[in-house]
């Protein structure tokens, strides 16, 4: 999704003024590993949503610029207030996050006021704030398991995740109906024949894809668990099931295994890209960085009411 060029510097001279911005502002660049391969190696921290979160809390910096979706650069505003949140495109939204509007939501709430509301980190603010606890693809099992047994709870807004830690932990939850289709997007028959083809391939997924799939893998954890997993596992090929930004940072940190990216539905698109994170380019990062804007606010009153449910999730993954 690259725009036209609306400055005069070549890519590389966008490096170059990003990084001295960086200092000139004391600003930090925290980068999701979805981001293209440059925006990482740019950043100052790349990670999952969870470290991303950790780094938000911890930052003495003026200025947060998030490499990432809106979701994200919004919950390091809920979490570090006094600091000004950039984002390079305000319109990088999440398919998850929009599969859940604040009215309908508050109405399920209220329907079953007797359940405790556990939101996965891909919704908007006004969710946060009408949840009791957060979670993360990382640490979402432990959340829940960190719930009363007898205690009834809706699980918001990811589907796929919910059924997954349903398994694990043997709870039943109340869904919601909401999907990645980054995720969604991936196709059994195809991964299945790639493994005949690589028989000595691992195959490794993220818990927002579809039970069908995460069946068939070997391992099933966050973008920073799945990194782990390839560093530390002995296998010498994986089939990746997951964004394919993230094959950046793999390829870093093992650049002598063999990382082949599982198959998606659609032969036409690349779906297994997320239109949504690459809607960030260096050029959008220069120029927010320089403006200073689009800036991410939050209406105070929402602001600490979805600081409380982030607050036990980071408190739990200390
Ligand atoms: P994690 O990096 O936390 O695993 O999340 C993946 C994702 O889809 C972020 O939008
Ligand atoms: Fe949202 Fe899926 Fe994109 Fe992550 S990969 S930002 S969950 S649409």
């Amino acid at each position: 999704m690259s725009d036209l060029k609306v400055t005069p510097f070549t890519d590389e001279e966008l490096k170059v003024e990003i990084r001295k911005l960086i200092k000139e502002k004391n600003a930090v660049l925290l980068a999701h590993f979805y981001q293209e391969g440059d925006i990482q190696d740019l950043a100052d921290y790349v990670g999952d949503s969870l470290g991303l979160s950790q780094q938000a809390a911890k930052t003495d910096a003026d200025m947060i610029v998030f490499a990432g979706v809106h979701f994200m650069a919004e919950t390091a505003k809920i979490i570090n207030p006094s600091k000004k949140v950039v984002i390079p495109d305000l319109a990088a939204s999440c398919s998850l996050s929009e599969s859940c509007p604040t009215p309908d939501f508050k109405s399920f709430v209220e329907a079953h006021a007797d359940h405790t509301v556990v939101s996965y980190i891909n919704c908007s603010a006004e969710i946060k704030a009408l949840s009791d606890i957060i979670c993360t693809s990382a640490n979402a099992v432990k959340v829940v398991k960190s719930i009363p047994e007898d205690q009834p709870i809706i699980f918001a807004p990811d589907k796929n995740l919910g059924a997954y830690v349903m398994k694990q932990t043997g709870r039943k939850m109340l869904l919601w109906d909401g999907a990645c289709m980054v995720h969604e997007a991936f196709n059994i028959d195809k991964i299945l024949k790639l493994h005949e083809e690589h028989p000595d391939a691992t195959f490794i997924a993220h818990p927002e894809s579809e039970d069908h799939i995460l069946k068939v893998a070997k391992y099933v954890g966050s973008t920073t668990g799945m990194i782990n997993y390839v560093k530390n596992d002995p296998a010498q090929k994986f089939i990746v099931g997951t964004e394919v930004g993230i094959l950046h940072q793999m390829h870093k940190e093992v650049p002598e295994k063999i990382l082949i990216p599982a198959p998606v539905n659609d032969e036409t698109c690349n779906c297994s890209e997320c239109g949504f994170m690459k809607m960030n380019t260096l050029e959008k990062l220069y120029l927010c960085l320089k403006n200073e804007q689009p800036e991410i606010n939050v209406p105070e009153s929402i602001r600490e009411r979805a600081m409380l449910p982030i607050q036990r999730m980071l408190d739990l993954s200390k």
